[in-house]
């Protein structure tokens, strides 16, 4: 079985070989950001840097997040319980690219790790895109061969990635896998996406623009990446269960044996 650490070391060590920095969690509360009571997601420590505010002496970067999702834009607390992917505390394991490579590498990475290094079946993986993003649509077609019916494009902000009201935002591309047919639910983008048999479990977001509090938008000073893979929501695939809650790390029987 490919436990939870295994997991997170394979992530982390794939994009040390691509170059990228490990860098540490951040505290689960953000050091200086009044717009969020918790970290929602692995990019939080990277806003100023996104931005240009900030310079760090990295241009890549590479974690695993402590996150929580129980209030503000990402709130998550409403599904806790009633689905079989939903977790109030988990670890969003991230690359980032800080004005150095975009989507023409970030697509490739997250499809060697997934297949190679993870051993997925491209069958059971499929894909989507924002509505007008034919070049991410492009590339996932050359690398994967895929037809129009698994690069599923989408119109709405599922695929607007937006951290809060304010901070940096873009267009995103989502890789689901499928739990098969056992399991009820429809592919993204139809009527019964909601559903735990196609579970989202990597969001790349194209980091191309800030949300500022008058509403308007600026570019960002060079376009960036910031992705987040779901920890456990991996392990959930690669220990062959459909249910968050039997993964390694959440079961009691798991636990050693002095508690
Ligand atoms: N920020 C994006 C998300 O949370 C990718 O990390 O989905």
């Amino acid at each position: 079985m490919t436990s939870v650490a295994e997991i997170r070391k394979t992530f982390l060590e794939y994009f040390k070989r691509q170059g990228h920095e490990i860098v540490r969690s951040s505290p689960l509360v953000p050091q200086n950001d009044p717009t969020l009571m918790f970290a929602n997601s692995g990019m939080v420590q990277f806003k100023n840097v996104f931005t240009g505010q900030e310079k760090r002496s990295y241009t890549r970067a590479t974690t695993a997040q402590k996150c929580v999702r129980a209030g503000g834009k990402h709130n998550d607390l409403e599904n806790v319980g009633y689905t079989a992917r939903h977790l109030t505390f988990f670890e969003m394991l991230g690359n980032f690219s800080f004005g150095d490579y975009f989507k023409s590498d970030a697509i490739p990475f997250a499809w060697e790790l997934l297949t190679k290094d993870f051993g997925l079946d491209p069958k059971r993986l499929c894909v989507t895109v924002y509505h007008d993003d034919d070049e991410a649509a492009a590339i996932w077609k050359k690398i994967t061969g895929f037809g129009d019916d698994k690069i599923i494009r989408i119109p709405t902000m599922d695929n607007f990635w937006m951290m809060g009201d304010t901070g940096p935002c873009g267009p995103c591309s989502e890789i689901f896998f499928d739990h098969g047919d056992k399991i009820a639910g429809g592919p993204p983008g139809s009527p019964d996406q909601d559903g735990d048999r196609y579970v989202e479990i990597w969001n790349n977001v194209f980091m191309q623009f800030e949300s500022l509090p008058d509403g308007t938008r600026t570019k960002l000073p060079k376009p960036s990446i910031d992705t987040g893979m779901g920890l456990e929501r991996m392990a959930t695939v690669l220990q062959g269960k459909h249910d968050v809650f039997s993964i390694d790390l959440l079961r009691i029987s798991s636990a050693p044996k002095s508690l």
